[in-house]
């Protein structure tokens, strides 16, 4: 047994390099990012491939290790080389993704140092880390001191939590589950739904709020809504608003909503994962006043922090509501909770192990400090400003003027104006233009039978330029129509 524990041995430390060829494996890494990131003013915002990445499949783990320049190799190809580069600034389209170096940074020390940042008593560091970004969120928003959450790998993740410890608080049980009412509009994001399903609130009455002319929730028709529901004995239990929601970017009349939550004891939810770091900038406070007023809020790292893909958050006013729902002991785990300790996130977050999300966040703050944070958001809403005077210069339809840095816009040609089909696929046809053209990338929805293409300002990396070559594209395909 001896043996072959040793022959083991011998082939398991393989996993472990050498200092001096762990070092090189580090080098030749780092070298290939730093290349991409200095390859990113040339490199295309979308790129159209026949290949999109199949040429992976004939690289399949294998028994041997392969080179580092191999698999570098293959990753430039197969990786960069198709569809959508989040990377690039040109990406205005859905919301785009941020990913600052520095927390790639962050995340390689996470993994390295491997840090449990579950439990408090694994690793008190992480723990608190993590906790004291959450309570500076919860501040942003306007949160009070029982206030806690959890970072989350998103926003859909975030919003699911949001919906069970709702639905837990609000004692939803398949007894009353058909009788009972959430109130949202049809601009909330698709993941809400989704949320409702997993959460096994599929069967629960949906009420969809009528919306003013800025795709903003009527916070009159929600109040008539729940008075004729209480009336038929429903039982309206959540009301699901936006700050900035996906297609249009629209913020929902927060501190009105609260009124009709407060005097209605409904859960209220905030869905905030595009618009809640805009809180940073203090021309956006008045335009989410109330927001303090949620029971539930979620805000996405990865969008308006300008993260890497895998950083949302989950805050709630109440961190009792989050333990309800999310608190299990068990006999494997007696030594590692201690209720005088800091929370940990195993207690009030449907995860255990979990990638350490903090240090990600932490170390960009600590390098940069938050001042270009708020500097880039603001930058990013002028820039959307901007593009919308533009846009109607040249004759665009527009919906309406960005509360944020989201809009709608799309050309009618004089000539098939009474055609919606026709507009519609003439706007289409303007969308491929675009990615075509591969500098930016511009994404598309469909609001009551239109075809609007969408601005979305969010990269850390949009800069003026990046409007100006998408204005004009779009200029140089409208132009005498
Ligand atoms: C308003 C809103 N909520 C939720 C989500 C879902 O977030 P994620 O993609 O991080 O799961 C999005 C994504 O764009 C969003 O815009």
């Amino acid at each position: 047994m001896l043996d072959e524990i040793k022959r083991l041995e011998n082939i398991s430390i393989r996993l472990e390099s050498d200092p001096g060829k762990r070092a090189k494996i580090s080098q030749d890494i780092a070298q290939f990012a730093e290349s991409f990131l200095q390859s990113l003013q040339d490199r295309k915002a979308y790129v159209f491939s026949k290949e999109n990445g199949a040429g992976l499949a004939d690289f399949m783990p294998q028994e041997e290790a392969r080179s580092t320049e191999s698999i570098l190799s293959v990753l430039d190809k197969q990786l960069l080389e198709s569809g959508l580069n989040p990377a690039s600034g040109g990406h205005l389209g859905y919301i785009p993704g941020g990913g600052i170096p520095a927390a790639a940074s962050g995340d390689y020390l996470a993994a390295i140092t491997n840090r449990y940042a579950t439990v408090f008593y694994a690793s008190p560091g992480a723990v608190r880390m993590e906790n004291l970004l959450i309570r500076w969120m919860c501040r942003m928003v306007g949160y009070p001191k029982n206030s806690l959450g959890y970072l989350s790998s998103g926003g859909s993740m975030a919003n699911l939590a949001a919906v069970v410890a709702a639905r837990d608080a609000k004692n939803i049980t398949p007894k009353n589950i058909e009788h009972s009412v959430i109130y949202l509009t049809t601009q909330a994001h698709h993941c809400i739904d989704k949320a409702l399903r997993i959460a096994g609130l599929a069967t629960c009455i949906r009420h969809f709020v009528p919306m003013n002319d800025h795709f903003q929730m009527d916070a009159a028709a929600l109040a008539s809504l729940i008075e004729k529901d209480k009336k038929d004995n429903l039982n309206p239990w959540l009301i699901i608003a936006s700050a900035g929601t996906t297609d249009v970017g629209a913020i929902d009349p927060l501190d009105s909503i609260a009124d009709i939550a407060e005097a209605n004891h409904i859960w209220y939810h905030v869905d905030a994962a595009y618009g809640g770091f805009f809180l940073l900038s203090d021309k956006v406070k008045s335009k989410m006043n109330g927001i303090s007023r949620a029971d539930s809020i979620v805000m996405d790292p990865h969008k308006g922090l300008f993260m890497p893909y895998g950083s949302g958050a989950l805050l709630v006013k109440n961190k009792n509501d989050l333990s309800r729902s999310f608190y299990y002991q068990a006999n494997y785990m007696q030594d590692a909770i201690d209720p005088n300790d800091e929370i940990s996130p195993a207690e009030i977050s449907p995860e255990l192990s979990r990638h350490f999300r903090g240090l990600r966040l932490w170390l960009p703050l600590q390098l940069y400090g938050i001042k270009p944070f708020r500097a880039g958001l603001e930058e990013k809403m002028l820039l959307a400003q901007y593009f919308y005077k533009e846009i109607i210069k040249f004759n665009f339809e527009t919906g309406p003027e960005p509360a944020l840095s989201v809009m709608i816009y799309r050309f009618v040609p004089e000539k098939i104006k009474n055609n919606t089909a026709a507009v519609n696929t003439f706007n289409e046809s303007l969308l491929t233009s675009v990615l075509e053209d591969g500098r930016v990338f511009i994404s598309s929805t469909t609001i009551d039978g239109i075809y609007w293409l969408r601005l979305a300002v969010l990269s850390f990396r949009t800069h003026l330029k990046h409007i100006q070559i998408l204005l004009e594209i779009l200029r140089e395909k409208t132009s005498g129509l």
